[in-house]
């Protein structure tokens, strides 16, 4: 069994898509052994609570600069003995070294169809403005691998969704994370627990 662990900032329901998918056994070959929160007090920690997961907060605010903040998180990665490193909802980018130390080992959810809208500056609800702002008709979520550039690590899956035209950012989110990021963060998360993601060239491809 490998050890999950789920780092996290916010409201925490890309973390609860991946509590009900262990639940019911969708998540094979692992499980969540412990989250990680950026700032005491979110609601995510209350579900990992619920769900009877140990916790731990690793604030922010509490280090000068990235590279302090990542040498912690570093830590704590190697404390718990993780095998697979979930970025579910998590507003930080990480210093290089985590990335190398646990290269195709950090999977990350992010809410566009990568390589449109990401990297640095394009997180939460700015990506679905920024979308909405150009005017795309099709939108969706990508789960990656981590990598030393922010949201440029191999693609896992991808899921599409339309834009309608009176969309309003918190509507897309919403349809978005619904329909893809849900279903498809659970479904990576099980892949990699089970080894049928394989690297070729930086290109992460899926053994079903
Ligand atoms: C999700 O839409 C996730 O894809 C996005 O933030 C939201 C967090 O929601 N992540 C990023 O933008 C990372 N760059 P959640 O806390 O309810 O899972």
């Amino acid at each position: 069994m490998k050890n999950i662990v789920v780092l996290v900032s916010g409201g925490g329901t890309n973390l609860q898509a991946l509590i009900d998918a262990q639940d019911s056994g969708i998540i094979q070959g692992g499980r969540i052994t412990c989250v990680i929160a950026s700032k005491p007090g979110v609601f995510a920690l209350e579900r990992a609570a619920k769900a009877g997961i140990p916790s731990r907060v690793i604030p922010r605010k509490e280090y000068p600069d990235s590279l302090s903040y990542s040498k912690a998180i570093l830590e704590a990665l190697n404390e718990e003995k993780a095998d697979l490193v979930v970025l579910a909802g998590f507003m930080i980018i990480l210093d290089e070294c985590v990335t190398k130390a646990y290269a195709y080992k950090i999977i990350n959810v992010h809410p566009a169809l990568i390589p449109s809208f990401c990297g640095e500056g394009f997180y939460g609800l700015k990506v679905h403005e920024a979308a909405l702002e150009y005017g795309v008709k099709v939108s969706g979520a990508t789960i990656h691998f981590v990598n030393e550039k922010a949201d440029a690590g191999a693609i896992i899956l991808q899921g599409t969704v339309n834009v309608e035209m009176d969309d309003t950012p918190e509507i897309l989110q919403r349809r978005i994370m619904e329909n893809v990021e849900w279903k498809l963060l659970p479904k990576a998360v099980s892949l990699f627990c089970q080894d049928k993601i394989d690297i070729v060239d930086g290109k992460a491809y899926v053994r079903e």
